[in-house]
């Protein structure tokens, strides 16, 4: 049995078959064939912190596979009276086929996988969030870009770290621009790193925006501000000045560079209005293919239990 926790722990063959699975099961859902994959199977869904994508498209995609979706937020479960989670872990497994997860630190679902019995998936930790990159891959696949360079230009967080995963797996180029002070955790770019030389990948680090985004095929952003550092806005607004994506920027990149966004957005902070609604079709489209990637993760992580 596997679990879904960070996308270092899957090889690229087993990437890629997921992404297989999801454009086949994307393309029968489009065609309004359901084919129940996962039928009368129950997927428990722990939130410690908010959303809107992950939680309707998980709750969607489990129901359009044939089964059904628990909302659980932590607030309303015991865990968040101080059950332990591992108490929480085996209770649930007994009773649900699968389990995902949206927490804080990664140790918390590393220490919730152990003890289940069901596979468990990453929505959302401070250090990843596997399924949003999975799915942005995904995406630009659909749109042609089979081998692109990535530039990110922003906070070295979640979504840096598990891009940074994603292309040392797959072999691709990616840029990333940080301020001083907000880059990337150096555990995982020596893990990035050490992936790169078996799959030639190229990746390099920055602390200027143009450096990353000159020829880049994709510009990704995401906000300065992630969920739990709420009372540090102000100075971070102040230390990513510069950072915003804007018009000048997408201009240095390919003359059919994308702009892509996990969403929540900030307008007027990490891109601005006029670039983020010219790539609304893109970003809108990213936004869908969760429901389509995570079909194609469950699925596949039914397979193989
Ligand atoms: N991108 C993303 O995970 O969005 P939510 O926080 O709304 O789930
Ligand atoms: N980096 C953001 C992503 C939100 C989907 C956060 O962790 O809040």
């Amino acid at each position: 049995m596997k679990h879904f926790l960070s996308i270092k722990d899957f090889s690229r063959d087993e990437l890629l078959e997921m992404i297989e699975l999801a454009k086949k099961i994307k393309a029968q859902t489009k065609r309004k064939e359901f084919v129940p994959y996962l039928e009368n199977q129950t997927l428990g869904m722990i939130f410690e912190k908010s959303s809107t994508r992950t939680r309707v498209s998980f709750e969607t995609g489990i129901y359009q596979l044939g089964g059904i979706g628990l909302f659980l937020s932590s607030n309303d479960i015991q865990l968040g009276r101080g059950e332990p989670l591992k108490d929480t872990a085996r209770v649930m497994s007994r009773m649900v086929d699968m389990i995902m997860i949206r927490t804080f630190e990664q140790s918390r679902l590393d220490e919730f996988a152990k003890y289940s019995k069901v596979p468990v998936i990453n929505g959302l930790s401070n250090e990843y969030h596997p399924v949003q990159i999975m799915t942005d891959y995904f995406t630009l696949l659909e749109l042609g870009k089979t081998n692109p360079v990535v530039a990110y230009v922003g906070d070295g967080n979640n979504i840096t770290h598990s891009w940074l995963m994603l292309s040392s797996k797959l072999g691709l180029e990616m840029r990333v621009a940080t301020p001083k002070g907000y880059e990337c955790d150096n555990d995982i770019v020596k893990i990035a790193k050490d992936y790169a030389l078996e799959s030639k990948a190229k990746l390099s680090f920055y602390n200027d925006p143009n450096m990353a985004v000159k020829d880049a095929d994709v510009i990704i952003t995401d906000t300065w501000v992630s969920m739990g550092q709420e009372s540090e806005k102000e100075t971070r607004v102040k230390a990513f000045a510069g950072y915003m994506v804007d018009d000048a920027m997408m201009n240095k990149a390919k003359s059919d560079a994308v702009f892509m966004h996990c969403l929540p957005v900030y307008r007027g902070y990490e891109v601005t209005e006029e670039i983020f609604e010219k790539f609304e079709d893109v970003v809108f489209l990213e936004a869908e293919n969760r429901l389509h990637m995570q079909k194609g993760i469950m699925v596949w992580l039914d397979e193989h239990r």
